[in-house]
Order: structure tokens, then C-alpha cells, then sequence
């Protein structure tokens, strides 16, 4: 069994943190989200993962080696261009060999792991097996149009939804995959998209099957996302105290203050983890909370936001709430007069102000 990671794409919905970052490295609770893919393989016990990422950038392989601190052994395959899902699969088929692997998309998180499905297909005889999770949106998904627990077809966004499931984005194959990859054409997007595979899979009779993600399962291909995987991921860390909070300070709930972070006459309410190095004076840090290394808040309130490594948020007297701040962000107060707000955004950024 062997694990191909998709890490591909431009992220194109998560401008502008994309502008300068891959997509897959954005940390949720001040961890890749890349890593929440390879640590799930790993977990399930597989020893050799491929992961596919955007030819024209080392990005990824430089950001994650070559698996050795997990103890696998990590193969990168370059794509051209973002040609579809399907596509990934079939520039896949030198590292699959003739061996079953779980094709995992690598902005996918879901809780609990992916052993058991692996468990399941192993033993169940099917060609391919594919995970569905019940959401309110099936129109952003593939969506299977299911008969007498059956797969009948595998729908890509459509219009009209006919089930409340998505196909999510861990799917389990032998090599009839790359038979299926090869025969399907493009679709009106131009993507070789990996729910026409599933349905020539079925109309050739192979054996489909599924099952149905019961805990969690989030892609993160939003900003909102990002804040609700986030969220989620913190409601299940174990507490740890590395770093240092004075007397004067409250850190109350489960709540990550690693390495050197220090917290001064502040309140810290978990879920929360503030990031190596990071100092947090006179504030407030609410529940659902991910601050990165090296930031300093002093004098404001952040809650239910991400905030990423070597930012400065300091005298903003409104509480910042369901927010995303990238690398190197500063939100301070305006000095002098005439009191006005002074921004210096780059494209395709979002400022809510009251
Ligand atoms: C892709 C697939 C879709 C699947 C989804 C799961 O969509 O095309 O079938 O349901 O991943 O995350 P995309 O993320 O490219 O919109």
C-alpha cells in the first residue's frame, strides 16, 4: 500500500495568503496542513508516499524533505500544469507501480485517520473505494448519485445535487485507476476531472464501494475553511505549557504555549496555541486561536483567528474576530494627526473595519 499526496494547484480562493505560499503550507493550529496528510498515512502505517506538486516550484519539497522525521520515504512528482485531479493520477502511475494506494488530497483534513478505510478496502475486494461526507454544500464536491447502496455515477459540482454527500478527497484504488485516467477526456473546465474516472470505472463494471466519513472531514479550500478546520483541530490538542506566563496572567481551557512564547497580564482562553517566541502583553486571546512564532500582540483581543508567524498586532482597540493574518502582518495604531486608518494591503486582500 502506498500513499500519493496531491499538493498541487494555485489556491486561487485562498488569495492572498496563496500570493507569496503554497496552499498545502498554510498552518492550521501552527502545523502545515500538508503535514495533517503525511501524518494520516503515516499513522496508517504506510512507508512510501509520492506527492505530486506544481513543476515550476520546489516550494514544497524544500518545506517538507524527504520523510525521514516521519520515517517514510518521500518521492516528488512534478506537474506541468493543474490539468485535474485525474491528472495527478495518471503522471502517478511509474511511483504506483502495480501496488493499492490511497490517493489523499492534500488540503483534506479529517479527524480520526484514514486506517480504517484502508482496513476496509483491503479486505472488501473493490477496485476502487471511495470516503463521502454528508455536507450542506454538495454543489462545490463530486457528488454520487447512490441507488440500493450503490454508486451509480459520480456527479463533478453539479447544479442539482442528487445526494447530500461529497466524494471526499481520500479515495483508495488498485491500478485499474490508471486504465480509467487514461480513457476519459477533459471536461468543460479542461480538467481531467478524477469523478469522470469513478464513473468509468463503474460503467465498466469494476467494483466501486464507499464509505461514510462519520467524524470530521474538511476541505480547506476557503478562508472560512481554514478557520473552521482550525477550530476543530484545537478542540482536540493536548494541553502543554513550554512557554512562560506571569502571575498576572490567566491561560485558562486547553492551551499550546510553546517554546520560549511568553505571556504578560494577559488572558489566554483555549482551544489555543501561541506559537515559539511569540509575545503576548496586556491582551486577550479567545477560543479557536492559532498565533505563530515570533508574534508580538500587546493592548488588543484576537479570537477565533488565525494569525501567522512574525506579525505585530498592537493598541487596536477593537476585538479582531474570524480572522486570517498572513506572514509578516503588522495591525498597529495610527500616531499623530489627523486620525485617519492607513492601509498598505497587497492584492486581493479583505479588511473589514467598524
Ligand atoms: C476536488 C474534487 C471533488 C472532491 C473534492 C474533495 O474538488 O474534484 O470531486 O469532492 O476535491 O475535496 P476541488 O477541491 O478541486 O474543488
Amino acid at each position: 500500500m502506498k500513499a500519493l499526496i496531491a499538493s498541487g494547484g494555485r489556491g486561487t480562493r485562498l488569495r492572498p495568503l496563496t500570493h507569496t505560499q503554497n496552499k498545502h503550507l498554510i498552518p492550521i493550529a501552527n502545523k502545515p496542513i500538508l503535514h495533517y496528510a503525511i501524518e494520516a498515512a503515516v499513522d496508517a502505517g504506510i512507508k512510501e508516499i509520492g506527492i505530486v506538486h506544481n513543476a515550476d516550484s520546489e516550494e514544497v519539497p524544500n518545506a517538507i524533505g524527504n520523510g525521514k522525521r516521519w520515517g517514510v520515504k518521500i518521492t516528488y512528482i512534478p506537474q506541468k500544469s493543474p490539468a485535474g485531479l485525474a491528472h495527478v493520477v495518471k503522471i502517478s502511475e511509474k511511483f504506483i507501480k502495480k501496488d493499492k494506494f490511497v490517493f489523499y488530497l492534500g488540503d483534506n483534513m479529517v479527524v480520526g485517520g484514514i486506517k480504517r478505510f484502508i482496513d476496509e478496502f483491503e479486505t472488501s475486494g473493490y477496485n476502487c473505494y471511495l470516503t463521502l461526507a454528508k455536507v450542506k454544500d454538495p454543489e462545490r464536491f463530486g457528488v454520487p448519485i447512490i441507488k440500493n447502496g450503490k454508486i451509480l455515477k459520480v456527479e463533478e459540482k453539479p447544479l442539482k445535487p442528487k445526494s447530500q454527500f461529497a466524494v471526499a478527497g481520500i479515495y483508495l484504488y488498485d491500478h485499474h485507476i490508471f486504465e480509467a485516467v487514461k480513457k476519459i477526456k477533459p471536461s468543460k473546465r479542461g480538467e481531467l476531472e478524477i469523478s469522470d474516472a469513478h464513473t468509468y470505472l463503474i460503467e465498466k463494471k469494476y467494483k466501486v464501494g464507499y464509505s461514510e466519513i462519520t467524524g470530521w472531514w474538511k476541505d480547506t479550500g476557503k478562508p472560512s475553511d481554514l478557520l473552521e478546520a482550525n477550530r476543530l483541530v484545537l478542540d482536540n490538542i493536548e494541553p502543554k505549557t513550554i512557554g512562560y506566563a506571569d502571575k498576572s496572567s490567566s491561560v485558562l481551557g486547553k492551551v499550546i504555549l510553546d517554546e520560549g512564547s511568553k505571556i504578560i497580564n494577559s488572558i489566554i482562553r483555549g482551544p489555543a496555541i501561541i506559537g515559539k517566541n511569540t509575545i503576548i502583553e496586556n491582551s486577550y486571546v479567545g477560543p479557536f486561536t492559532s498565533i505563530g512564532n515570533n508574534t508580538y500582540i500587546k493592548n488588543a483581543e484576537v479570537e477565533y483567528s488565525i494569525v501567522l508567524r512574525d506579525c505585530k498586532i498592537t493598541n487596536v482597540k477593537i476585538r479582531i474576530e474570524g480572522s486570517i493574518l498572513g506572514n509578516d502582518v503588522e495591525i498597529v495604531d495610527a500616531v499623530g494627526k489627523p486620525l485617519v486608518h492607513r492601509f498598505m494591503i497587497g492584492d486581493q486582500s479583505r479588511v473589514e473595519i467598524a
